[in-house]
């Protein structure tokens, strides 16, 4: 086990990290409920899927919605994301539709390769069940619905809500025809005035900022809102 993975050394280097970016995050944003991101926080410790920085951000832009926000996020796996988002909703009626395979199925091929070996080592065959316990632990389940679906399938399942989503999150497949037809079968979903951010910006998923910058010359936007790490995030 690589050190950096001990349980003493692991905690220690999260109570740095994720201490010094609540210490800037309460000074730019003393308003929003920051204990709410650190009990998340503390909940997904050994998660590798985003910075605190780019965690902080989901956070931000949910709790930024006005009461009762309908979320969808496109790619989910354990539900990390999710949670910080739904953390930050606020109203009983705030949702976040969940679209996910929870297989890890994607037609990237480097992204194939990485699940494969993530779910060799979890010894299951879907995240479902570990993104609802997750949920569950932190007491956020009525926030969500998970939607097990192929993302396009389900963008057309939800065609129904079509101008009254707030923000959506994508962070699904990140080859760039996967994300130029989730970027099309998406927007539409999203309100006036909505949000919709992506992850892996400017990553080595080259394809997803293709597709992003396409999209934003072809004027899908209406202006960006705000970068943090890979994620950027657009006002419709
Ligand atoms: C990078 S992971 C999401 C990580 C998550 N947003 C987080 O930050 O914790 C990408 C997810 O997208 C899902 N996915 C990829 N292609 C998909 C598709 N076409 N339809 C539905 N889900 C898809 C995968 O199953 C995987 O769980």
């Amino acid at each position: 086990m690589a050190l950096k993975h001990w349980p003493l050394v692991r905690d220690l280097r999260f109570a740095q990290k994720c201490g010094r970016f609540l210490r800037g995050a309460r000074k730019r944003r003393p308003d929003l409920a920051w204990a709410e991101f650190l009990r998340i926080a503390r909940h997904f410790k050994q998660d590798d899927m985003g910075s605190f920085a780019e965690r902080g951000y989901l956070f931000q832009l949910a709790s930024d919605l006005p009461e009762d926000a309908q979320v969808i996020e496109v790619g989910s796996w354990m539900g990390a994301s999710t949670c910080f988002l739904a953390g930050g909703l606020r109203g009983p009626r705030a949702k976040i539709f969940a679209v996910d395979n929870f297989q890890g199925l994607s037609t990237c091929g480097e992204d194939a390769a990485w699940y494969d070996r993530h779910f060799r080592s979890l010894g299951a065959k879907s995240t479902l069940d570990i993104f609802r316990a997750n949920f569950a632990t932190l007491g956020l389940s009525a926030r969500s619905e998970p939607v097990v679906s192929d993302s396009l399938a389900a963008a057309a399942q939800l065609a129904a809500k079509q101008g009254a989503i707030d923000f959506i999150f994508i962070d699904g497949d990140h080859s760039y025809d996967a994300c130029r037809a989730d970027i099309r079968a998406w927007t539409p979903l999203v309100k006036a005035g909505g949000v919709i951010a992506f992850h892996d910006f400017g990553s080595r998923a080259d394809g997803v900022t293709r597709a992003i910058f396409e999209a934003t010359k072809a004027g899908a936007f209406a202006e960006i809102i705000g970068v943090a790490g890979t994620i950027i995030a657009f006002r419709k």
